[in-house]
């Protein structure tokens, strides 16, 4: 294992969990981007993600914190924040403190799944996680056509060492199908471009043996906004849409989270949970999926890498889109720059050697 070079804190959409573990009046205590927090569901069902400190005196609020109304309660001396996280009442004094603010992530509930936007700066959200039906240009009501993805059809992994980009890459990464998930050809790209902080990744794929790129009639279309937050669907096989998400957790790890929606097949049109067929179809998605994790847990970021001649065009166009997200353009920002990124042995420039003779 190795850990990443690239920075830790890129700017974007992050899934911190799925909606359903985060009831009514739950405080949930997790830790993102090296920051300890706390995510807590108000009364009329709104979700509120703070950093884990009370602005009083410290207390964690995930421990012994609770949920009143509309507000959150320190389990220390009872002061009460909004879900701005704006002091609204000391219970011991005739006035909050108006000017003492718990850091607050903008939240998203979207795809059954809680998202937060994280920017080292604190800017505000400048694109939007995507929908699994409306980016691909479907109607909400098409979500009726799937089994429901919660509970049975999510993945998760807790703090591997790996990095989003990765998962960005590994879409990119043509000559890997074949090899990690054993598809009859290599799948080629119908469409690789950008618009800002969004990529559009296309391709022609079949997992069935014999299949040639000549006779294959299926692919995947996916949209990724930003480096945390991808989402696919299938055309022309088992009908599946994928939202694979991996959120930093701190310097070296990150939460890998998959779900998966699988169409229904005919005669469980109504079915409101996975049958025992959505389950096996559910699995073959997430074993593929769990092929990539196996890898990208255990790579050491190649930087540069050695590409073949078909793969620099892909890999080039991924890698200089990915540099937006991080702070300053730097996609080594809080890194040692010092550290290698690849381990390769390049022979030295004869310039480079000249200067040192
Ligand atoms: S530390 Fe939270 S109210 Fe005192
Ligand atoms: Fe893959």
């Amino acid at each position: 294992m190795a850990q990443t070079p690239l920075s830790m804190e890129p700017t974007g959409w992050y899934q911190v969990a799925w909606s359903n573990e985060i009831a009514i009046g739950d405080v949930h205590t997790m830790k993102y981007f090296s920051r300890d927090m706390v995510a807590w569901r108000a009364a009329s069902g709104r979700l509120s993600v703070f950093d884990a400190y009370c602005e009083h005196l410290g207390a964690h609020l995930g421990y012994g914190g609770r949920v009143e109304g509309e507000n959150l309660v320190c389990p220390f001396h009872g002061w009460q924040w909004n879900e701005q996280g704006r002091n609204v009442c000391i219970p011991y004094e005739k006035r909050p403190n108006k000017g003492r603010r718990i850091r607050s992530y903008p939240v998203v509930e979207r795809n059954h799944a809680v998202w937060i936007w994280f920017d080292v700066d604190s800017r505000p959200p400048y694109f939007e996680v995507p929908d699994m039906f409306t980016a691909f240009g479907d109607d909400p009501s098409d979500a009726d056509n799937y089994y429901p993805p919660i509970p049975g059809g999510t993945l998760f992994h807790k703090q591997r060492e790996l990095h989003p980009q990765y998962i960005m890459e590994n879409g990119v990464d043509f000559a890997h199908f074949k090899f990690v998930h054993q598809t009859p050809f290599m799948p080629e790209f119908t469409r690789h471009d950008f618009d800002g902080p969004v990529s559009y990744v296309d391709f022609t794929i079949a997992f069935e043996e014999g299949v040639t790129l000549e006779t294959a009639s299926s692919g995947v279309y996916s949209v990724n906004a930003g480096l945390g937050c991808s989402i696919t669907k299938s055309w022309g096989m088992v009908e599946n849409r994928t939202m694979p998400a991996v959120t930093p957790v701190d310097e070296s790890t990150c939460d890998v989270r998959f779900t998966v929606w699988i169409g229904k097949k005919p005669g469980e049109e109504q079915a409101t949970e996975l049958t025992k067929y959505g389950k096996v179809m559910t699995d073959l998605v997430v074993e593929q999926f769990d092929n990539d994790v196996e890898i990208w847990s255990h790579q050491r970021y190649s930087d540069p890498p050695a590409l073949s001649q078909r793969e620099f065009k892909g890999f080039t166009a991924l890698r200089n889109w990915a540099v937006q997200f991080y702070p300053g353009g730097d996609s080594s920002y809080g890194r040692d720059p010092a550290r290698p990124e690849s381990g390769a042995i390049v022979p030295l420039h004869p310039s480079a050697i000249a200067a040192t003779a």
